[in-house]
């Protein structure tokens, strides 16, 4: 609150210098109100501090205002009774002093909360704006207590993600749903889920067993890096695991609960060692292959002059539409290496008939790449939906509808949006949360090798730099993106997304709020470490005392 000093009768000297101190005043006191001691993370549109708290131990009552608001009161109830061992009563259209409702003139990810000493009232734009405005109340508890205050807030980015891979390592049903808890509590609102690759196939496809029964289970692992000398060293163990389509279903209900949505990706026509393992006929050679037991690219990927591989990726696709109700499908794209295509005569036969030849910029083989996955587009959006893909697929003369996912940097951005497509950043420097997270990288777990990336670091993402006012519009979202190759364990995954999820999710939902890395560094700390222990996530402490 801004104070009121009165003036007495001075003389004009005293007056001027007395004006410098009063205007001296008033910048710091309005520079506090501004920046208020109640901190949230993302930083919300407005925060208005009030008096006094409301305590949350004593028995409140959650009066749901419309039946879609149910779930997510249960889901608070449940977060409560771990956090605190309350059990909050959960009604609709009763009366209670947590009061949830719904206001169509709110953005449909928008809300407003008011807390005060005997009520906590959040109103949404839908269910999705109240479930957000209760993870503010989560981060707000303190003590059994919730400050006074009033916050609006509504996120910039339509697409706010978090990937997991479970192809490198395989994650459990209750990994999986403890990953989409934390970004919930982060506020994002898609799990991109990572399903298939060389090392490992995790989604059963009930026309194609062999997927699973050969495709989710590798001999062994190698130890340590790929990239050396060699000879590397391999456990001798056995790795595998893959989700039934009930898990599946059960999975994307779990995360629909909490606003989000689940998007697959299904990576294709290369990464796909581990389906040429189960069918080898996918194949350029017709095999035989193994199940990749070392990290890095594989040649062998997807003959794409073989009409049984558009078939198989079309059957495949389908029971990934039954399963998976998003607007997107993520079909990779990524790093498909065109060396068994110019020796393979299949393939040759196809760029010979579609009369694909090399130019200055790039080769047939690279616009092979674009036909199968123009091929594929084509069958999804026939299907109502739209793909995306890595940012490789721009390589040749991509269309314009797929939206492009950059995992290399902001040059891609920028080519992206130019040429007219829709994008989500997730440039490798400021989102692979698989990347050292210190300047000391000696002293981390075994990472991915590439620039190290602390949470300061990730904060830095800006998904605009160098775009024009009118190629924003295309920025779709940002997202974080855990890989697993040296992730074997979900204690480790969690150690790699917080608290770096917490700095993208402030640029996927504040970025036109002036993000300012001091103010940020200064909430994560004061916040953070408390939530997160509240709730038993693993986090990298050493962010806290401000490491970079
Ligand atoms: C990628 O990192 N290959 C998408
Ligand atoms: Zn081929």
């Amino acid at each position: 609150m801004m104070k009121t000093i009165k003036l007495q009768t001075v003389s004009i000297a005293t007056l001027g210098v007395m004006r410098k101190f009063l205007l001296t005043i008033t910048a710091i006191l309005s520079l506090a109100s501004l920046r208020a001691a109640v901190y949230v993370i993302p930083e919300p549109v407005s925060v208005q501090e009030g008096k006094g708290c409301f305590n949350m131990t004593k028995g409140a009552k959650i009066n749901c205002a419309d039946e879609s608001l149910l779930k997510s009161a249960e889901i608070f109830a449940a977060d409560m009774n771990t956090v605190l061992g309350v059990q909050l009563i959960v009604t609709v259209n009763n009366d209670g002093n947590i009061i949830l409702s719904l206001d169509s003139t709110l953005g449909k990810e928008e809300y407003r909360l008011t807390v005060t000493k005997k009520k906590i009232n959040i109103v949404g734009g839908s269910s999705a704006g109240v479930f957000y405005g209760l993870q503010t109340v989560k981060q707000l508890l303190k003590d059994g207590n919730i400050p006074a205050v009033t916050i609006e807030d509504r996120p910039h980015f339509d697409h706010r993600g978090a990937l997991l891979d479970v192809a490198r390592y395989f994650f459990t049903v209750e990994e999986v749903k403890k990953y989409i808890d934390i970004i919930a509590l982060h506020k994002m609102n898609v799990f991109h889920w990572h399903l298939t690759d060389d090392q490992g196939w995790r989604i059963e496809i009930k026309s194609h067993p062999r997927l699973t029964e050969i495709g989710s289970m590798r001999k062994e692992t190698i130890i340590g890096k790929h990239n050396g000398p060699g000879p590397h060293k391999y456990d001798g163990k056995p790795h595998g695991g893959y989700y039934t389509q009930e898990q599946i279903r059960e999975i994307v209900k779990y995360a629909a609960d909490r606003n989000i949505t689940v998007i697959p990706e299904i990576d294709l026509p290369g990464h796909m060692q581990a389906a040429l393992a189960a069918y080898p006929h996918l194949g350029c050679t017709g095999g035989p292959y193994e199940m990749r037991c070392t990290w890095g690219i594989s040649r062998d990927v997807l003959c794409a002059g073989n009409e049984q591989v558009y078939e198989f990726i079309e059957e495949v696709l389908t029971e990934v539409c039954e399963l998976f109700p998003s607007e997107f499908i993520h079909i990779g794209g990524d790093e498909c290496p065109k060396n068994t295509w110019q020796k393979c005569p299949k393939c040759q036969e196809k760029i010979r008939v579609l009369g694909l030849k090399d130019d200055r910029r790039h080769k047939a083989e690279h616009y092979l790449q674009n036909y199968v996955m123009g091929r594929i587009e084509k069958f999804l959006n026939d299907s109502g939906r739209k793909i995306i893909g890595w940012d490789e697929i721009l390589e040749g003369n991509a269309g314009k509808t797929a939206t492009i996912m950059v995992w290399h940097d902001q040059n891609d951005v920028v080519k992206a949006a130019r040429r007219g497509n829709d994008v989500i950043a997730t440039t490798r420097h400021y989102c692979y949360l698989d990347y050292s997270q210190t300047s000391d990288p000696a002293s981390e777990p075994l990472h991915m090798d590439g620039r190290y990336l602390s949470m300061q670091q990730a904060y830095r993402l800006d998904p605009y730099d160098r775009l024009y006012t009118h190629e924003k519009e295309r920025v779709i979202g940002v997202q974080a993106n855990v890989w697993t190759e040296f992730i074997a364990d979900f204690g480790r995954v969690q150690f790699a997304l917080l608290p770096r999820l917490a700095a993208i999710c402030e640029t996927a939902w504040a970025y036109d709020r002036k993000k300012d890395l001091n103010t940020f560094v200064t909430k994560a700390k004061t916040i953070l470490p408390g939530i997160y222990q509240a709730y038993g996530y693993h986090y990298a402490p050493y962010f806290f005392e401000g490491i970079e």
